[in-house]
């Protein structure tokens, strides 16, 4: 990441900065501006709280090819709290036992745009417009274990904010495995924390990063600007172990799934797969 400080940018000033990075691109739940839609407006107070952004995430991990880059600037800072935490996911992946890296390298996992979804409850409106996004974007599956495209380092890859569940395990065994990966950014060693200030502006690396604004401001107003960077396709180490956890998924076939032959033998309780939901 690169912090900025004292840029007193003009809106156009700060898309043309924006592009310099890459071609830039629309959130399609957030709020933007009317005249330029490629700029977030994240305006937040007691009245109007974040909706999911204190939650560890990389931006827009539901689309097919998830942002390389955020931009952020500050235009209303809050007297008290209200920064922005960072945690690299390649040191992260680093710091696991060699064991857990092959092991996670083997996993894929389904991302959906499922905090977005709250914007659509309560009204049949709501409820077409939810189904024309779910088309528009469909759930995906990105590797685990993701290698950035510019370093080739490998970097954990799934949010809580996004990640539904890990493909080809059982459900309670996805759980378990999603949990142990959520708690991996919270450890303080791969933390950065941003303590903004007034017309500041931060770019982050939004492939190999993840990150969290606690709502510790409110009910006090704090308002940032945000920009994306249109990123590519995360992909996987094409190194696998042999004999993955796709092919020891001993009642993972659809068919046992649908006739239910596979129960008798069954030595555990909660056996729904995660795959084809
Ligand atoms: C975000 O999650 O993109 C927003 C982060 C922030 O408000 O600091």
């Amino acid at each position: 990441m690169i912090i900025f400080r004292n840029q007193n940018l003009t809106q156009e000033e700060y898309i043309k900065f924006g592009k310099q990075f890459g071609e830039l691109t629309v959130h399609p739940f957030a709020t933007s501006l009317p005249d330029h839609p490629e700029i977030i407006v994240l305006d937040n107070d007691g009245n109007n709280p974040p909706l999911s952004t204190d939650q560890w995430h990389s931006d827009e991990m539901f689309r097919e090819e998830p942002p390389a880059a955020t931009i952020i600037r500050s235009t209303i800072t809050p007297s008290i709290g209200g920064d922005t935490l960072l945690a690299s996911m390649t040191a992260a992946f680093d710091g696991l036992n060699p064991a857990l890296k092959n092991f996670y390298a083997n996993l894929e996992a389904v991302n959906d745009f499922k905090v977005f979804r709250a914007l659509y409850e309560g009204t049949y409106e709501g409820r077409k417009k939810l189904v024309e996004m779910e088309e528009l974007f469909p759930n995906v599956s990105h590797p685990v274990v993701r290698i950035h495209p510019v370093n080739k380092r490998p970097l954990i890859y799934v949010s809580p904010q996004t990640t539904k569940y890990i493909e080809g395990v059982r459900d309670f065994e996805s759980e378990q495995i999603l949990n142990m990966l959520y708690q991996l950014p919270e450890i303080p060693e791969y933390q950065y924390r941003v303590r903004w200030e007034p017309n500041m502006i931060i770019i982050w690396d939004n492939r190999s990063t993840q990150h969290y604004a606690p709502r510790d401001y409110l009910p006090h107003r704090r308002r940032m600007e945000r920009l994306t960077v249109k990123g590519g396709k995360p992909f996987g180490s094409k190194k696998k172990m042999k004999g993955s956890v796709f092919k020891m998924n001993i009642r993972g076939t659809d068919r046992a799934e649908k006739t239910g032959s596979h129960r008798k033998n069954l030595t555990r309780p909660s056996t729904n797969m995660t795959k084809n939901r």
